[in-house]
């Protein structure tokens, strides 16, 4: 007999924030999560139905923990997708589809993929070394991207003039146009089984000036009802053009004459979501669950205007990690804390973030600030 979803097992790989967060919303609904991590003291390790401490790129060690579930999802995209097509081969299902995780892992066949569907992107060039780098400086300036393994900004680097093509990358990567943007914003979509599509309403993301990571978050993003509508029909058309079940966070730029264009796309929930648990219908972590799980996909609608900050680990503090500024911060209205169970810090780690719901714009953002400077992660 065939499974209805409430009697499904769903694993997880990668057992950190993200997977914590999307515990907190399946069980509302009985389901029983799997996890994998390399991590022993993983974020997940003590909430969920079974850990399972492994490599997430080990091929037998990604094979045997799926072998376990009904369901296989990401929350992080460095895994092993060869036993992830194994899984899918027998059965299984897996969320998103191997061969897009495989896409996505890579800058390279990122870029390609828009180019081939006439999806808005920066123009490129791929470059297989520092050599191909150098070769084409008359692209410059230009962003000098690693094709693989680059996260939260390392594997990304300006380069300005020809003073800077020393740093370039030897490994396969490629030149992207430097793009004078005036916002980053992002849009979350998602797509079940069954073929339905949402989008979230775009938000607009605010980067640490050296860490490269997001800083500060607001939603709804200060753009026209034009831009966002754009904005929302490019980052469905990319859910579309990939076939994509489960949820998708589309990173774009819009650009002074208000072109959109995609910069990167991550299949799972994303930084640019987080604020979505108190701020809309339904969180960015139950719509990926809804999606994977062939459930109804959720309304996206916001509630309240709301800001997200980052909690990174301060600099220059490295060991057990101590909050200072909570119970201050606990006191405000609306506002709410998230900490990620990770015992150890250091600079720039992601230890949790905080959302703040304020039905005025304008005080969100001093609010964002303060909070900002109100919490810090110290050893
Ligand atoms: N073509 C570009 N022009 C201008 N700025 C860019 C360009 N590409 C990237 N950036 C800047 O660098 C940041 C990081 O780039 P990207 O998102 O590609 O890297 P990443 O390391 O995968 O990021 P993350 O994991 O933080 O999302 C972008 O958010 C943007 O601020
Ligand atoms: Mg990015």
């Amino acid at each position: 007999m065939q499974k209805n979803y409430q009697q499904k097992t769903l694993g997880i790989l990668g057992g950190g924030q993200l997977g914590r967060m999307f515990i907190q919303s399946a069980i509302n609904y009985n389901i029983d999560i799997h996890i994998l991590d390399p991590d022993f003291n993983a974020p997940c390790k003590s909430i969920c139905q079974e850990f399972t401490q492994g490599s997430l790129t080990d091929y037998d060690t990604v094979y045997n923990f799926g072998k376990n579930c009904d369901v296989i999802t990401i929350e992080i995209e460095n895994v092993n997708t060869d036993a992830l097509d194994a899984l899918a081969k027998e059965g299984k299902e897996v969320f998103p589809q191997p061969h897009i995780i495989k896409l996505i892992q890579d800058k390279r066949t990122q870029k390609e993929f828009y180019q081939n569907k006439g999806i808005p992107t920066a123009e490129f060039i791929l470059t297989d070394n520092k050599n191909a780098v150098i070769a084409n400086k008359n692209f410059l300036p230009a962003v000098n991207k690693l094709g693989k393994e680059g996260y939260d900004g390392r594997g990304v680097q300006v380069l300005r003039s020809e003073a800077d093509l020393d740093k370039a990358f030897e490994a396969p990567g490629l030149l992207e146009k430097l793009i004078d943007f005036d916002k980053e914003i992002a849009v979350i979509v998602s797509k079940n089984q069954h073929g339905e599509v949402k989008a979230f309403p775009a938000v607009e993301c605010a980067f640490h000036p050296t860490a490269n990571l997001v800083e500060f978050l607001f939603a709804p993003a200060e753009i026209s009802e034009d831009i966002e509508n754009k904005a929302k029909e490019v980052a469905l058309q990319v859910i579309q053009e990939l076939d994509m079940v489960g949820i998708l966070a589309v990173e774009m730029f819009v650009t002074k004459t208000g072109e959109i264009l995609v910069n990167e796309i991550a299949p799972r929930p994303h930084n640019s979501g987080h604020h979505t648990i108190e701020a809309n219908i339904t969180s960015q972590f139950e719509q990926h669950l809804r999606a994977v799980m062939g459930m109804p996909l959720g309304d996206t609608s916001l509630r309240s205007p709301a800001a997200m900050v980052n909690l990174l680990g301060e600099d220059g503090f490295t060991g057990e990690a101590y909050v200072e500024g909570l119970d201050e911060a606990m006191s405000e209205k609306g506002v709410y804390v998230h900490l990620y169970g990770k015992k150890l810090t250091k600079p720039f780690r992601k230890m949790g973030h905080v959302t703040i719901l304020d039905d005025n714009p304008e005080k969100l953002k001093e609010r964002a600030h303060k909070i900002k400077s109100l919490i810090k992660i110290k050893a």
